[in-house]
């Protein structure tokens, strides 16, 4: 079979996205995501709002990615949805109708690895991107996740080092709230960060072994300086917004690269991925650009619209699993919150 002529639908339900795509090959020809607005009003994701959410908009986003693609059910291939990690009430949702539907057309069902699939996001085909080559390291960066990933092969991947508290999305996420922002945090701290000063304030960046990654004492450290400068002045958050935004920022990119660059030395491998939702942000983008023009390695940054949860990144997944033949879960389709990734 020609690739354009492989057609697969992508469904995404892990967290708060509801997101459908279709691919013509490795190009993406719709990529349809619906953000949940009701977690703003909770500063943060509440799972069974979540799984009610995606119900109400898995139909109409499938049904909205298959009509603007111009392609219709029976021209599908295969569908590609996020067996795990994620809210187990959200990931039911995709999974289960994404089975029903490849079993009623009569077509392979996909499961998909979701944090597998952020880092292999950057083989779409796209103007913006250029897709590695194997090995390289992927630093990813989402709110659920913060992994430093040896990335051999389409399956084969190691976890060298992973955050042994919060995620680095969830440490923007969580500061993001002490400031009384909405949420997501992250876009919001990215947009006050640019003009901001990052070296206004020194929160601590703490130290763990390893490759592996701490950011809860970064939100504590925040905490315990905002309460600090309050006292004297109420207002204290509103008129520094700018500069504590920056200096958030630069303390989580700062605890980012430092164990990045080791990995780098140690390793001697000499291209460098980024993916996840904190892959989208502009400072990170900014360092990691400085870095390795530094070191002299090959980086590849994804396109910004695949850097958040998208079903472009469960399809295009999907798309190499099903020509290379591979299989993911030993015959087990059920969704599963907790799935480390390459095992
Ligand atoms: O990959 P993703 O969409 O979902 C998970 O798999 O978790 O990542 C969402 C995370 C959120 O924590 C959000 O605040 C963060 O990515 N994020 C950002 C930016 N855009 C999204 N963090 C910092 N800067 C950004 N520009
Ligand atoms: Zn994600």
């Amino acid at each position: 079979m020609m690739s354009e002529n492989i057609i697969i639908l992508g469904i995404e339900t892990s967290c708060d996205d509801t997101s459908a795509a279709v691919l013509s090959g490795r190009k993406v020809l719709t990529n349809i995501v619906s953000s949940q607005k009701i977690h703003a009003q909770w500063g943060g994701v509440v799972p069974e709002l979540a799984s009610r959410a995606h119900h109400l908009s898995i139909l109409p986003v499938v049904e909205t990615a298959l009509k603007e693609a111009g392609v219709s059910k029976k021209q599908l291939t295969a569908i590609a949805y996020t067996r795990g990690p994620g809210l187990m009430g959200s990931l039911l949702v995709g999974s289960s109708f994404a089975r029903a539907m490849g079993s009623a057309l009569n077509i392979p069902t996909i499961p998909v690895h979701h944090m597998e699939a952020h880092i292999l996001a950057h083989f779409i085909e796209d103007e913006i991107q250029t897709p590695p080559e194997f090995p390289f390291l992927c630093l990813t960066v989402s709110g659920g996740h913060t992994q430093l990933v040896l990335v051999s092969d389409f399956t084969a991947m190691e976890v060298l080092g992973q955050t042994t508290d919060d995620a680095a999305g969830e440490a923007f996420d969580k500061i993001a709230k002490l400031l009384g922002l909405p949420y997501p945090g992250g876009p919001m701290i990215d947009r006050l960060a640019k003009s901001g000063n990052p070296s206004a304030f020194q929160f601590a960046r703490p130290v763990v072994a390893g490759y592996d990654y701490s950011f809860s004492g970064l939100k504590t450290s925040v905490l315990y300086t905002l309460e600090k400068y309050i006292a004297k002045d109420p207002d204290f958050i509103q008129k520094n917004l700018n500069d504590i935004a920056a200096s958030v920022q630069q303390a989580i990119i700062d605890t980012l690269l430092k164990k990045l660059l080791q990995a780098l030395k140690d390793t001697n491998i000499k291209r460098l991925a980024v993916a996840g939702g904190v892959s989208a942000n502009s400072a990170l983008r900014k360092s990691l650009i400085e870095l390795a023009d530094k070191m002299k390695i090959k980086l590849y940054l994804p396109n910004p619209a695949y850097c958040t949860d998208n079903g472009a990144m469960i399809a295009i997944t999907g798309y190499y699993y099903f020509t290379k033949k591979i299989s993911r879960t030993d015959g087990h389709m059920s969704p599963v919150a907790r799935w480390m990734v390459g095992k």
